[in-house]
């Protein structure tokens, strides 16, 4: 089990440049395994989940290669059937979407039910009944989910709770199927751009992606090559924008999409951080003699507060003056590493689904877990303010979705180190 020993104290100075996202290329490799030819897709971060993935669509029989700059080159040709989906679908959440894309392509697909990051249940309700909609049905057995159809229709969908993956999901089932496909109440988080982005470029005719109605009009081929470059990651983004902060530092996060960053840049700017955008950057910094204040934030939706930044905010309001309100929104258990900061000397009360955090107590170093991915950065993160050494352990977990976070990390200046052991 692999950890990170950080030695509190650096401020971080410089420049960051942020990776492809993972969750959109999760949607875009899997959607990819739904065309008539091959592509190639650029900025296709180089993580665990983004590996994991390429091997499972590898073992369905698909030729992939990374090249020297990280693209992928896909050719999806040899895939023959939706029954190859090998058991490593259980490792990782975004193997869904191979659910979608085999049953789109040939009517069936049959995989262990996803894994991923443990915040409490994970149902894919939703996606079923999009999959029942349009003509599915569906077997749950021996941990495994098969759906198969004996004619896909495009029909009328409305989603009960706004579902990132159910969105993306239906998106790639309906692509190539006879018919319009409509999806109400859909999610609109970027990588829901992305993905209907891509898909568009290899010959789908999806409308609306972004906003919550999106038209799906089936179509019978997807001819691909072409090229495709993913967006940058909102997240990791989010957690550079966060570490600055709250060292007290002074970064320029590059290749990002400002308008993505709005519900955190604002936060800050609340807080007291200076937050400048440009064209495809934005500098976060304290101004001198600045302290920052406490602030209240809910995770919603997008363009709501993103969940997934939900552990790394929380750990710059323990720094911040004053009492701070977080309210989870999206998941029901996304509060285990809450102990853990605990143990490095936080104040923070837990009601429901609502953290009451004191800020001021100074954080020191100690032995704590990754819980999940997003948690385990957000422990990274306590450990470059706290006084003394802190040991991040089960690291693994982060490096699913942030790419050279180390290195990212000792070129701002933060002392960290990565152990084997
Ligand atoms: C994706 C992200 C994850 C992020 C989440 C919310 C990926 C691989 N993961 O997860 O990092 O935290 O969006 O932004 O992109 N729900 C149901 N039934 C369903 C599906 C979801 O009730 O069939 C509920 C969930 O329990 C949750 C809420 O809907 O409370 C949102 O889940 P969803 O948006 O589907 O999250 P994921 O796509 O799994």
């Amino acid at each position: 089990m692999a950890s990170y020993m950080i030695r509190g104290g650096n401020r971080l100075v410089g420049d960051v440049t942020i990776s492809g996202s993972k969750n959109a290329a999760l949607g875009i490799i899997a959607a990819s395994m739904l065309l008539d030819g091959p592509c190639k897709i650029d900025h296709a971060p180089n993580v665990d989940d983004i590996n994991m993935l390429v091997e499972i669509c590898r073992s369905m029989g698909a030729q992939i290669r990374r090249e020297a700059d990280g693209a992928l080159e896909i050719d999806p040709r040899f895939v023959t059937n939706g029954e190859t989906i090998d058991e490593r679908s259980r490792n990782i959440r975004g193997s869904y979407y191979l659910l979608g894309a085999m049953l789109g392509r040939f009517n069936y697909a049959s995989i262990y039910m996803p894994g991923g990051c443990n915040f409490g249940p994970r149902p894919i309700d939703l996606h079923v009944k999009g999959f029942e909609a349009l003509g599915a049905t569906t077997v749950f057995e021996h941990g495994r989910i098969t759906v198969s159809s004996e004619k896909m229709q495009g029909e009328h969908i409305f989603l009960d709770t706004v579902s990132v993956g159910a969105t993306i999901n239906i998106m790639i089932a309906a692509a190539k199927i006879e018919g319009v496909t409509v999806i109400e109440n859909a999610a609109r988080e970027p990588h829901i751009v992305d993905v209907a982005n891509f898909l568009n470029t290899m010959g789908a005719n999806i409308r609306g992606a972004g906003t919550d109605v999106i038209r799906i009009t089936g179509v019978p081929v997807l001819p691909g090559n072409v090229s495709y470059s993913i967006i940058p990651d909102q997240i990791e983004a989010g957690t550079y924008m966060l570490a600055a902060a709250l060292t007290r530092g002074d970064v320029t996060v590059r290749n990002i999409i400002p308008k993505h960053m709005e519900p955190l840049s604002a936060k800050l700017e609340e807080m007291g951080a200076r937050v400048v955008s440009g064209d495809d950057s934005i500098r976060v910094f304290i101004p001198e003699d600045t302290v920052l204040q406490a602030t209240s934030f809910r995770t919603m939706p997008y363009p709501g507060f993103p969940t997934d930044l939900q552990p790394p905010t929380t750990v710059l309001l323990c720094t911040a003056q004053g009492s701070s309100k977080m309210t989870e929104n999206v998941w029901d258990n996304r509060f285990q590493y809450i102990d853990d900061l605990k143990t490095m000397g936080a104040d923070i009360m837990i009601a429901g689904r609502l953290a009451l955090i004191e800020g001021g107590n100074p954080l020191t170093g100690a032995k704590v877990f990754a819980r999940d991915l997003r948690a385990g950065a957000a422990m990274v993160l306590a450990g470059l303010v706290a006084e003394g050494t802190t040991e991040v352990n089960d690291v693994s977990k982060i490096e699913r979705g942030y790419e050279s976070f180390v290195k990212k990390l000792q070129d701002l200046g933060a002392d960290i180190t990565r152990i084997d052991s």
